[in-house]
Formats: structure tokens, sequence, C-alpha cells
């Protein structure tokens, strides 16, 4: 009983710490997102990667066995950070323990062992559980060393611990940047994800010792929230490990026989019974081998991750590096996109099941064409990132889709810098009305010129695939949710524009509670002030564009 009410108080406490943290220090965080370089998208996944092959995930039985776990792991080796969270409906609880060295965890591998059961299968792995002592322990004397950090469980918050982070903002602006500062992946999430990536990795490792398993998606490309998917492309060797001029030896390999597609179906078969039957945690494996892109998927329970693993989606994780630059060029992206996203899921416009709707993938890039198309741009075409492409971003996958573009922003920020200062707020409704006036029937958006062009054939919504441009990424969209879509826009800039009251449902909230825009329009259009702000855009041979910045001015 005890163990449970200190539990839940630790519960509680991190709630409130997590409430109360997120409005402090909000304008200095702004400043130093402006301010700090960019660590690219290739060296942020190479340092996770590294941090995963330094961690273990060890099962304990409460937070307070922290010391403990902390005692007993650094009389192996140097430990340099360890984070609880707990996961279930009667919490399991865990801790990631980061060593120092990758030589550390193969200290730990050698002290661990096998539960003496003949019914369990005796795999080697970084997830472990921590058995409680048999003798009496010396008191540890470094308590002090480490301190737990319970702000970064992960917790996702709930609807109504959002809303009332959002009341208590000051203004839209304030509201946007909080909704993705409490919702967006967090370092326990983001960890958990590339550790469960290290798990097939480690699994293979005997035949495969170069394989790698990389994360894209949301989990990397900054547009993940808490609980998102995790998507995967395994590479059975990665590209580093191709032979050289210098080398002499060479590895006798098996043929492939039969098609690529077939062979790489045969493969994900056997992986996916690796998954089933040996890796602790993974369940409810599926395999989907006939999809375009065969996939499996599966359940991490230890780490509550939902993965889709493929083994041929190489510009996958190109295009999720795309989207981490546009989403790192500037600070107003990553919570703009955020709030478009909780919006579309709140109006029924996107659907965690795929069918004939946007996806969350598909509305980024809405938004993003948006943000290249004002007259003032916020963000590069990304023809602009393909022509200042150094050496070094050459990058043409194993089926040949060329992902060359300039990886480092820097070096397009010290020359481009972004004269768009327009407040989230009016950028959100601009994004509204955007899409209001789009001429979906004839056009499509292409990002790689920064404008629409003219829709090649007649699915609802075409948005040019960036990377590979004869591909429609929104051809599932039918005409109906399309519709919606539009319908949806109009509301959701009429809600935004006629916030006047500063009761409790002002500013993004309406936008965010499905109820309160179906009672108000009763599914009909809204007599809007929306006309008004309409003339402002007109349209021309390449698309609607801006004619002025009145908007704003009307905002205010
Ligand atoms: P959520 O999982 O909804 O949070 O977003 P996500 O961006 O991870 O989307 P999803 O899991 O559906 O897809 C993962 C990644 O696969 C995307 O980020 C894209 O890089 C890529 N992707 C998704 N859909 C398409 C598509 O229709 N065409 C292409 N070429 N790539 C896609
Ligand atoms: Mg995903």
């Amino acid at each position: 009983n005890s163990i449970c009410y200190q539990n839940s108080m630790l519960r509680i406490f991190h709630r409130k710490h997590l409430l109360l943290n997120l409005n402090k220090n909000l304008t200095t965080q702004l400043s130093q997102q402006q301010n700090q370089k960019v660590v690219s998208f290739d060296d942020n996944v190479k340092q996770r990667r590294d941090e995963a092959n330094r961690s273990i995930l060890v099962q304990v039985q409460s937070a307070h066995s922290f010391h403990e776990l902390q005692s007993y792991c650094s009389s192996v080796g140097t430990v340099k950070k360890m984070m609880h969270y707990s996961t279930g409906v009667e919490p399991m609880h865990f801790i990631i323990v980061e060593f120092a060295k990758a030589s550390d965890l193969q200290n730990i591998y050698t002290m661990s062992s096998y539960i003496e059961d003949t019914q369990v299968v005796p795999v080697q792995s970084s997830y472990l559980w921590f058995r409680a002592a048999t003798k009496k322990l010396s008191k540890n004397k470094n308590k002090s060393i480490h301190k737990l950090n319970v702000e970064n469980g992960n917790h996702i918050l709930r609807d109504n611990e959002l809303l009332q982070v959002l009341n208590s903002c000051a203004d839209v602006n304030e509201q946007m940047v909080n909704l993705h500062n409490s919702t967006r992946l967090n370092e326990v999430g983001t960890r958990l994800r590339f550790l469960v990536a290290k798990q097939i990795e480690m699994a293979i490792s005997g035949m495969f010792p170069n394989s790698a398993a990389l994360p894209f998606g949301s989990s990397v490309n900054g547009f993940g929230k808490m609980g998102c998917d995790l998507d995967l492309v395994l590479r059975l060797n990665d590209e580093s490990k191709v032979i050289t001029d210098e080398t002499r030896l060479v590895y006798h390999c098996k043929a492939l026989s039969g098609s690529e597609r077939s062979i790489s179906q045969r493969h994900m078969e056997v992986i996916g019974d690796i998954l089933q039957l040996f890796l602790p945690g993974c369940s409810q494996v599926r395999k989907i081998l006939q999809a375009r892109v065969p996939i499996i998927k599966y359940y991490q329970q230890l780490t509550d991750v939902e993965c889709d693993l493929s083994m041929s989606n190489t510009s996958g994780y190109h295009m999720s590096d795309f989207l981490y630059i546009m989403g790192a060029m500037d600070h107003r992206v990553r919570p703009l996109i955020f709030t478009i996203r909780r919006w579309a899921a709140t109006v029924g416009l996107t659907n965690s099941s795929p069918g004939r709707w946007i996806t969350n993938f598909s509305l980024t890039l809405l938004v993003i064409g948006f943000l290249q198309n004002l007259p003032k741009p916020v963000l590069p075409s990304l023809n602009a990132l393909v022509k200042l492409a150094g050496k070094n971003d050459k990058y043409i996958t194993d089926d040949g889709i060329n992902c060359t573009f300039l990886r480092d922003i820097n070096v397009y920020l010290a020359t481009n810098p972004i004269e768009n200062t327009d407040s989230l707020k009016i950028l959100l409704l601009q994004f509204f009305v955007y899409y209001s006036q789009f001429d979906f029937s004839s056009k499509a958006i292409c990002l790689n010129e920064s404008m629409a062009i003219a829709k090649p054939e007649h699915s609802a919504l075409y948005i040019v695939n960036p990377l590979e441009r004869g591909l429609n990424v929104s051809k599932n969209v039918s005409p109906e949710e399309l519709e919606k879509f539009r319908l949806e826009v109009r509301n959701a800039a009429w809600l935004l524009e006629s916030d006047e009251t500063k009761d409790s449902n002002w500013g993004i909230i309406p936008l965010l509670t499905a109820k309160r825009i179906l009672s108000m329009n009763n599914g009909n259009l809204p007599r809007t002030k929306l006309l008004e702000v309409s003339k402002l855009f007109e349209d021309d041979k390449d698309g609607p564009v801006y004619k002025n910045n009145d908007v704003k001015k009307q905002v205010q």
C-alpha cells in the first residue's frame, strides 16, 4: 500500500511539475532555439544510435530502486545518466541507464544471467530486470552523483491537462509553442525508440555485424508527438562497409535467387519470426508483405512503442531528413505543424488507420508548401537546397532515387536569413485561408519549386512527392475527404478569427475541441468574415498567391 501511495504521489508530482515547467522560461527557450546552430539530421541520428549502444533498459520494482541500481551499475562501469519511466495501467517501472563507454555494457552483459526456466528463450539483449538483493547491501555513499530524471518520463498529457496548459497562456503564440513543448516526443521517448532499433541490430549482429535499423518518420523528423509510432528501415549492411580498393579479403556470401521483391519478402518473413519467437517485449507481430512497401508491424511492450519495420524504404530516411531540415529552419515551423496536426486529428481529417483520408505526412507537406509560398517565404524550396548541395550531400538510394540536397542548413541560413516575421497566430490563420482558397481541381502542391503547378492527373488531392517527382503522396485521398478538408479549413479560419472574448474557450482551444465546432456551425458553412480575408488572395497562372500582408492587420 505504501509503495502504491508513493507511486501515485510521484505521478501527481510529475504531472504538476510538468505543467509548471511548461510555462517556465518559455521566452528563454525560444531565444535559445533561435540562436542555436542546428545539428544535422545525420549527426543527430548518429548521436542517438551511439547513446543507445551505451544504454540498457532495466525493469525495476519502483522508481525508488534507483539508488540501488545506480550503485550496482557503478560497480561495473561509469554511469552517465539514468532516466525513469513507467508504462501500463498497473505501472511497470523502468530505468534507462546510459554508460560512458560501450565496453561498460559488455561488462554488464558478462555479469548478467538468465532466469533458470526451460520455458524461456535465453536471449542476450539490452532489456534486463533488476532482481531484489539476496544479501543485505552496504549503504551507498555516492547517493548524490546522479539525480533521477523525473521530468522526462513518458507521460502523455491528457486532453484536460493540455487545455489547462493552453488556458494559462498569455496569447495564441504562447499557446502554440506550449502545445508543441508539452506534446512533442521527449528525451525518454526518443531514447526508447533508439533502444527498440538497437534490439533488432543486436539480434542479428552475429550474421550481420554492420546492420543498421534506422528510425525514420515522426520519431526523428522533429514532428513526432509522445506515443507516436516508430518507423524503422533495416539495412543488413550499412553503406560504410562496402568494398574499397584496399580490401583484399572478401567474405563469401550466398547468392540471391528470385526477384528483388520476393527475396525481400522472404527476408522479412524470417526477421518477423525472429521478433515473434526470440525477442523479449516484441508482441502482436503482423507481416504485411504484399503491400507496395512490405512491412512488419509489431508492438514493443517493454517500451510501449508501436513499430513499422521495412527493409526497402530507404528514401523514407532521406524524406525524414528533408522534413527535419524544414522543421529546424525556423522556430515557428514545428509549433505550427503540431497545432495543425492536432486540429486535423480533432476534427477527424486524419485517422490513425490507413484509408482515404489525409495522412499526417501529407498534411505536413501541405503546411511546408504553404510556408514556401508566402510573399515573404518562411521556408525555401527543395530546389534551392539541391542547388547548394555539396559532395557530402550526394545520396542515390539502391532503387535509384536521387536524394541529394543540402544537409547543413546553417550554410543556407548564413546567406539567406528568413525575412518573414509573422506571428504564429497569423501564420496559422493564413494557412487556413490559403487552403480554403486553393484551386485543388487544377493545381498540385509542389515543394520542389515552392509553388502550385498544373495537376498531372485527376486525383482529388495532388501533392508531388518531393523525392520522386512522378508520384503523388496523397493519391489515397478521396474527393469527399478533400471536400471535408476545405470545409474544415474555412471553419477553422472563422473560429480563429472570431476569437474576441477571453473565456475558457479562446485562441486555439476551439480548434482542438471538436464539440464546439460542430455545435456552432450545425454542420453548415459558417457565415464568416473569411470572405473579407479571402479578397487578399488572387489566383494567377501559378496558383493562388497573396496580394499583400493585410491579413496581419485584420487579425490584430
Ligand atoms: P505519424 O506516424 O502519423 O506520427 O507521422 P509519420 O511522418 O511518421 O508518418 P507515417 O508513419 O505514416 O510514415 C513514415 C514516413 O514514411 C513519413 O514521414 C514519410 O517519410 C514516409 N511516407 C509516409 N507516407 C508516404 C507516402 O505516401 N509516400 C512516400 N514516398 N513516403 C511516405
Ligand atoms: Mg510514423
